[in-house]
């Protein structure tokens, strides 16, 4: 079926279903090609539903192997059956059994939903309409029951037999080389959190006592052998538990939690109750193969996936529409856990230049959706950036706007209100308007409207009346959806900061509401005076980024080059350094562009280099603060005709200029700051050595470090971050021991799969036109597989979203590599080439060249018969947009 074809869900739609499931009992008996699922269904019709309603259920690609009703085989006219849909036309008036014998394949399921094999190993995946392709049921989230699981397979095959909640039973089956367990969720839940997974695993174990004194079991369980790497997840999940308790109150409530790492996934974790099912790269780590931002990485998962527990578990979301209720928030607590277990300044920069690297441009193109959406073609297609990190933008405002304590307030009344419940946005804004008294109508417009507002302010100071005046003005998109914008509630954190570096005060403030630091601008526009004001102020705007729009001040370069070394704000001192870097790429943009040389103010390099020389300041956000913006933060910023190429090389001039301004002063505040040499991840070492990656970078660029000396830092390096950025220096700048620091890294870690991920991300990410040969070698290389999702979102994903030079090759290759590669993939994948599929999402901001070039590509490849509706949906938005 054409995408155009495939039916539109609807939110307006919405009903709850005529039937409710009380209880699930399941029994699986493992077998590689033939899994027979038997399913006992506790139905009753809902109050209210006519006598002789049909019930139809849900399914995928299904085999019926049998069915019956309180105990009897149902007569062929009762019902029908498709692999899609099982109806029976006219169930009874009252509470009734069904039990539902399927028959699958594991084996031979690819598209790693519902039940595969990954790696010899059983698994399932469900969100969020996987449950389908294992038994029929009512596979939406609103339909909560209790689940009891057994599960049968050969003793030697499958050792660990797991489900959700407690294990009630365990043993042999005499007679048999079979054995079986049976585990008993009590918690109601959806279909979409069921998960099983059956195999030969290791595992570490430990136990995490509750703040009312309950003991809990826990376990991560790996293949054989990969036990010590998963120490460090074991940390980081009781850091997680503890942390849920003490900042909001939430205690963990099984007897057991049990966490898989499985090495075939389609993205990075799953919060299946009491029994979290993870991709393997966010639970093993070890000093010799995980990099500082790998064990970042597995803190973030863990900690995510377990506060799911309560945001997204206990209670859930009554649709799909209301993904962000669970995402959204999760993403924010997992977010202010980071915060507190590493440096708050530093964590929300990196999510910001996150929002910004993949939020904004879904935003800015034909992609962009409301976080919470009123429509869907495929709802594996909304697991986006929007519904993730804008929705966690959203959650974080609402702090903002009612304080730490008033969002508290509201957060343990949705934990009142809404446990065991399916929810909706509208739910949870209500708990925060109920429990501060607050009217967030205006305010839940953020999770309505598509698009990254613009705002924009402008500024004067009148010396004698000692009055600053400051117009702020919100600018809201069209979007794909076209529909009217309204003005939203945009809360602008701020300091009038004076020449001392202080924060001025003033004595009132008129125009808008001003309090604690926060203008609320609730107004399309609104001039703000503030009087009292003693001396001239630089106005510092949107402190911590304390909205998810795109600022457009009129604060001069003098005076944000004054901000880079005096707002008392680390996030807007690095962001003041930003804004000033955006300005010199775009005007060195055209500059290349025009055939000029681009040309660049010196006195941004000093600043950096003294900010760099500070050693009172973290050297994780020095390290930031010396990163540029990248090649895609101008290329949105330039918005139409946009050449990567020229992007790129006025990237190179300017790093150039800056490193040979401060590369030395940089190299020597890193030598100041080395991390002792045993390597430990935590943050603290972590930003040295991000300060240390810095000053080489510098170092190359201003000519200070050549291809010798950055082998003998290869060869030298004393961990896997070190070495591999000095690996994806030496490549990306293209030095003559590229090749040579190529082939050692790969003779090192020959064999561990998830470093090899690491060497064909960085082949992948070199900017040159060549780079899609490149990838297409490295296609057929041993440590690559299109089957594996880790492998092609290291080598393919990475070349079309991080790789603008090459991807956007003039001649379009590289956007023909992609769309062959997506047209591979999606017969087996469909969820794994639809992601893929996004990368085209900004093509029509390209010069026209290239522009003509993708949507050939992408014209072509939607010509293709047989498409999934993954792929058609993204295709047919895409080219729509
Ligand atoms: N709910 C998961 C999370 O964010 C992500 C998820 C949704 C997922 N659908 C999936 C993971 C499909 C793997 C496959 O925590
Ligand atoms: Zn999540």
């Amino acid at each position: 079926m054409a995408a155009e074809e495939t039916p539109i869900v609807r939110l307006e739609d919405y009903r709850p279903t005529d039937y409710s499931i009380e209880t699930v009992e399941l029994d699986f008996r493992l077998a590689p090609e033939a899994t027979e699922v038997r399913s006992r269904l506790r139905l009753a019709p809902r109050p209210g539903t006519p006598a002789g309603t049909p019930l139809a259920l849900d399914g995928d690609g299904l085999v019926l192997k049998s069915l019956a009703m309180d105990g009897a085989a149902l007569p062929a006219e009762a019902f029908a059956a498709t692999p899609d849909r099982l109806t029976i036309h006219a169930p009874p008036a009252r509470p009734f059994d069904l039990e539902v014998v399927t028959r699958l394949d594991p084996s031979a399921n690819t598209t790693l939903m519902g039940l595969y094999i990954s790696n010899g190993i059983y698994a399932t995946q469900c969100e969020a309409e996987g449950f389908r392709r294992i038994t029929y049921f009512l596979d939406r989230p609103d339909v909560l029951a209790v689940y009891t699981t057994r599960i049968e397979a050969r003793a030697d095959e499958a050792p660990v037999l797991l489900s959700n909640g407690n294990l009630v039973e365990a043993g042999a089956i005499p007679g048999t080389d079979r054995h079986f367990a049976v585990w008993h969720d009590p918690f109601p839940k959806p279909s979409y959190l069921f998960a099983l997974v059956g195999g030969n695993l290791a595992a570490v174990h430990d136990r995490f006592r509750t703040m009312s004194g309950r003991d809990v079991r826990l376990a991560i369980y790996c293949e054989p052998g990969k036990e010590e790497r998963c120490r460090y997840a074991m940390d980081a999940l009781k850091r997680s538990m503890r942390w849920d308790e003490e900042r909001f109150g939430r205690e963990y409530d099984l007897d057991v939690f049990n966490i898989v790492a499985v090495s075939d996934f389609n993205m990075g974790a799953m919060e299946n109750k009491g029994l979290n099912v993870f991709n393997d790269k966010y639970v093993l780590v070890d000093p010799e193969t995980g990099t500082d931002q790998d064990y970042a990485g597995v803190e973030t998962v863990i900690a995510h996936e377990y506060f799911h527990n309560w945001t997204g578990n206990r209670i859930t979301c009554r649709d799909w529409f209301q993904l962000c209720l669970k995402e959204g928030l999760t993403v924010f607590r997992d977010q202010e856990f980071t915060s507190d277990m590493r440096s708050r300044p530093v964590k929300r920069i990196a999510d910001v230049v996150a929002l910004r690297q993949h939020q904004f441009p879904e935003d800015a193109g034909p992609l962009a959706h409301p976080p919470r959406p009123t429509t869907y073609r495929e709802i594996n297609n909304f697991y986006t950036a929007t519904v993730y990190e804008k929705g966690a933008e959203i959650c974080r405002m609402l702090q903002t706007v009612l304080g730490r304590h008033g969002f508290r307030a509201g957060m343990d009344l949705y934990f009142e209100r809404h446990d065991g419940d399916a929810a909706t946005i509208e739910d949870f804004i209500a708990c925060f308007a109920d429990a501060t008294g607050t009217d967030l109508s205006q305010f839940s417009l953020w999770y309505h409207q598509a698009g990254t507002p613009t705002l924009h302010a402008e500024h004067a100071y009148d010396p004698d009346r000692q009055r600053l005046t400051l117009r702020l003005q919100q600018d809201l998109p069209e979007t794909p959806d076209r529909r009217p914008k309204h003005a939203m509630h945009v809360p602008v954190a701020f300091g009038l900061v004076g020449p001392d570096g202080q924060d001025l005060s003033f004595r009132r403030a008129e125009g808008a509401r001003v309090d604690d630091g926060i203008i609320h601008l609730t107004t399309g526009s609104a001039e703000i005076t503030f009087d009292g004001v003693t001396a001239r102020p630089v106005p510092s705007l949107l402190r911590g980024f304390s909205a998810p729009v795109r600022l457009r001040s009129d604060v001069s370069r003098d005076d944000r080059l004054f901000l880079i070394g005096h707002d008392p704000d680390p996030f807007s001192r690095w962001e003041a350094a930003q804004s000033i870097g955006l300005e010199f790429l775009r005007a060195g943009t055209a500059a290349v562009r025009a055939g000029r040389r681009p040309e660049f103010d010196g006195r941004f390099a000093e600043e950096l280099g003294r900010l760099a020389a500070n050693d009172e300041l973290d050297p994780a956000f020095r390290a930031l603060a010396l990163m540029l913006p990248s090649e895609g933060d101008v290329a949105q910023a330039i918005g139409s005709d946009v050449d990567p190429d020229a992007i790129h090389e006025a990237r190179l001039a300017l790093q150039s200029a800056i490193g040979e301004t401060i590369a030395e002063i940089v190299s020597e505040a890193a030598a100041r700051n080395a991390p002792a040499p045993a390597y430990s991840p935590d943050a603290g070492q972590a930003g040295r050595r991000a300060l240390a990656h810095a000053a080489w970078s510098l170092g190359i660029a201003g000519g200070l470090i050549g291809s010798e000396d950055m082998l003998s830092r290869y060869r030298d390096a004393g961990n896997l971050t070190d070495r591999l950025a000095a690996l994806r220096l030496a490549a990306h700048h293209r030095l003559g021991c590229a090749d040579e620091a190529l082939s050692a890294f790969y003779e090192q870690y020959r064999g561990n799969a998830l470093v090899l991920d690491k060497w064909l991300m960085v082949q992948a990410t070199i900017p040159a036109h060549d780079t899609v040969d490149r990838v297409r070698n490295l296609m057929r290389h041993p440590a690559f597989s299109m089957k594996t999702p880790n492998r092609v979102y290291a080598l393919l994903r990475s070349f079309a979203t991080a790789n603008p030079v090459g991807f956007n090759r003039a001649d379009g290759a590289g956007f023909r590599l992609i769309a062959d590669v997506i047209a591979e993939i999606d017969p087996h994948n469909p969820s794994v080439a639809a992601r893929l599929a996004t990368a085209f999402r900004s093509f029509a901001m390209l010069e026209p060249a290239r522009r003509a070039a993708a949507q050939a590509a992408l014209s072509d490849l939607s010509a293709r018969p047989n498409l999934s509706r993954d792929v058609g949906d993204i295709l047919l938005r895409t080219l729509e947009g």
